[in-house]
């Protein structure tokens, strides 16, 4: 299906808005980039042009999986679009799930099941270190520190640019709170030690996070545009 580019673009009510096409079939991430890029911009989505099925991520960065998504978008509906790859690093695990973050725990992608393996690791790791202590040996206390990088990839025209943000913070002992998606019940951003990600609201979230950064980015490069 091709849709021509100019569509893309329109006006409405006086002011110009931006019509991109979104890489996702999330309704956390489409619900908050909307919300982050504001008024100027209308989001579509690959359902709403009739794409239901999901390139695999066989990439081994964010950054190739980020692309694959885009380009695989821009090939199909031949639209302005962009794709968001988001991985969740933990430093006591050595930077995973990073680019596994969305099969963690399997093909299922289930949220629950991805953060208790997350949990279940890190209490691994901590009991090593305590048996360790144990024998007499000298060990550092494991950090619980953790970050969400965000790689954005637009493709406008027909050429990619790129954007990126990152959120500080650590891994909660249990899971807490309502709010967000993914990972965020367990997830304690350096900005609010006392609550998780999913206790505070969306619009505390969308102001600090690896996806509102990257996308204010994106948005500040095509408002400079004209
Ligand atoms: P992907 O970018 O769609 O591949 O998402 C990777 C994984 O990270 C999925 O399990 C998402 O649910 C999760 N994820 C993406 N963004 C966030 C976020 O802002 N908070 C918590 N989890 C997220």
């Amino acid at each position: 299906m091709i849709i021509d580019t100019f569509v893309c673009k329109y006006w409405t009510k006086g002011d110009y808005k931006m019509k991109l096409v979104f890489a996702t079939g999330n309704k956390g991430k489409l619900r908050e980039a909307a919300e982050i890029l504001g008024e100027g911009f209308e989001l579509v989505t690959p359902a709403d042009l009739g794409i239901h099925d999901e390139v695999e991520e066989t990439g081994d960065t964010l950054k190739a999986n980020s692309i694959l998504k885009a380009e695989d978008l821009w090939r199909r509906c031949g639209c302005d679009c962009f794709a968001d790859d988001t991985g969740l690093e933990v430093d006591a695990l050595g930077g995973d799930p990073g680019v596994h973050t969305a099969r963690y725990a399997g093909e299922s992608k289930d949220f629950n099941e991805n953060m208790d393996k997350v949990l279940h690791e890190l209490n691994v790791v901590e009991c090593e270190s305590h048996m360790a202590a144990d024998y007499g040996l000298k060990i550092k206390k494991m950090p619980r520190t953790a970050r969400f990088k965000s790689v954005v990839t637009l493709i406008l025209d027909g050429r990619k640019y790129f954007f990126e943000g990152t959120l500080e913070g650590r891994i909660a002992k249990q899971k807490s709170g309502n709010g967000g998606f993914g990972y965020d019940p367990i997830f304690i951003a350096d900005e609010y030690p006392d609550r998780s990600l999913a206790d505070i609201t969306e619009e505390q979230k969308n102001e600090i996070s690896h996806r509102g950064k990257a996308l204010r980015a994106m948005a500040e490069f095509l408002k400079n545009r004209g």
